[in-house]
């Protein structure tokens, strides 16, 4: 069977970036009425890099944990579980450095983006402050994809050259151990237009690290203020405006059916509609769709579920690592 996995860093509450992006069709692809294999996972060890307060790092854990659940994951169907429950992660992690290229690491994208940063702040360093764990952290992501078998991995537009490093880690390990045991070759599946990479509330792909983010359960109060927060041009309320070009519009795509869409757009384009109008109706879809989840997420934090969930998760989850680390080991000599 075609096995679909997917993971989310447990660096803070999930926000509706991760949710259009990752979230919504990783869902869908659990739910469709094809045998897919499902294995969700939160990559608590991926977030160490960013995260360095424990109690932070166990709340955000619950956090993640919560919003699959709450969000509709069914843990009969999907298999929920933690990185930090699987061993066989890491030892792979080991084995598969062995057969990754340094320069290969050097282009990745998020750790030139940091040296980038230390030579934009005129630091001689360019390698100052950057911990060996962001160097390793694609090696660290194929091996979460590999050691389940994935075919596809549903991420948004952002996680491209890591699926791309990770089908190239997977080539060199087969290359030199095909005959023993090959890897299948996992392939990105990414959401349509803007959902793979939905834009914060300042334009920018939204990130934690921008800080502009709308987290996916915030309370309905503090919703509808941050998105009344988001920066428009200064268009009079009269005057005909650019839909596609403003964040309020872009996101209403997400959470609007396409006749409340094309309406919309119709009254922004033909003036007579104010961008204060536009944020409330996107504060009114977005909560439309969020409130019955968030309801669920403030249950699930408050309870014992998540920890039983995530222990036979993780049973099930190594029940395949550890068949495929025995051939693993096999094939390059250590077992
Ligand atoms: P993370 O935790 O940053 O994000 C989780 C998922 O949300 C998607 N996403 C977005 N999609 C659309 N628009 C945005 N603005 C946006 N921001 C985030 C991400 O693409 C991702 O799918 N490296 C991964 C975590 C990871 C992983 C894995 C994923 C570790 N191991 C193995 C898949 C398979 C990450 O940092 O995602």
């Amino acid at each position: 069977t075609t096995t679909y996995l997917t993971g989310i860093q447990t660096s803070g509450t999930p926000h509706i970036g991760n949710y259009i992006g990752a979230i919504k069709p990783a869902l869908a692809a659990a739910q469709s009425t094809e045998d897919y294999d499902t294995l969700y996972f939160l990559a608590d060890y991926h977030s160490l890099n960013t995260v360095k307060d424990p109690a932070e790092l166990r709340h955000n854990i619950r956090s993640v944990a919560a919003t699959w659940l709450a969000c509709g994951l069914d843990p009969q169907r999907t298999i929920l579980y933690r990185q930090s429950h699987i061993p066989e992660v890491f030892e792979l992690a080991t084995i598969l450095s062995s057969v990754t290229a340094k320069g290969l690491m050097n282009r990745a994208h998020a750790y030139k983006a940091a040296r980038d940063r230390n030579e934009a702040a005129g630091i001689a360093d360019l390698d100052a402050g950057i911990n060996m764990g962001l160097f390793n952290y694609p090696v660290l992501m194929a091996a979460d994809i590999l050691i389940m078998e994935s075919d596809y991995v549903p991420v948004g537009r952002d996680q491209a050259q890591h699926i791309e490093y990770t089908a190239d880690i997977a080539g060199s390990f087969n290359h030199l151990y095909g005959d023993s045991y090959s890897f299948p070759i996992p392939q990105g599946s990414y959401p349509a237009g803007e959902a793979s990479l939905l834009p914060g509330t300042d334009g920018r792909k939204m990130s934690k690290s921008y800080d502009n983010t709308i987290p996916l359960f915030l309370p309905e109060n503090k919703l509808k203020k941050l998105i009344r927060r988001i920066p428009t041009d200064s268009t009079p309320v009269e005057e005909p405006k650019e839909p596609d070009t403003s964040v309020p519009f872009q996101l209403l795509t997400q959470f609007a059916d396409a006749d409340r869409l094309a309406q919309t757009r119709k009254r922004l384009e033909a003036g007579g509609m104010g961008w204060g109008e536009l944020k409330n109706e996107l504060f009114e879809v977005i909560n439309a769709e969020i409130a019955p989840k968030r309801e669920r997420y403030e249950e699930l934090m408050a309870s014992r579920e998540l920890d039983d969930i995530l222990a036979a998760g993780a049973e099930r989850a190594r029940q395949r690592s550890r068949r495929v680390i025995a051939q693993v080991r096999e094939a390059i000599g250590i077992a």
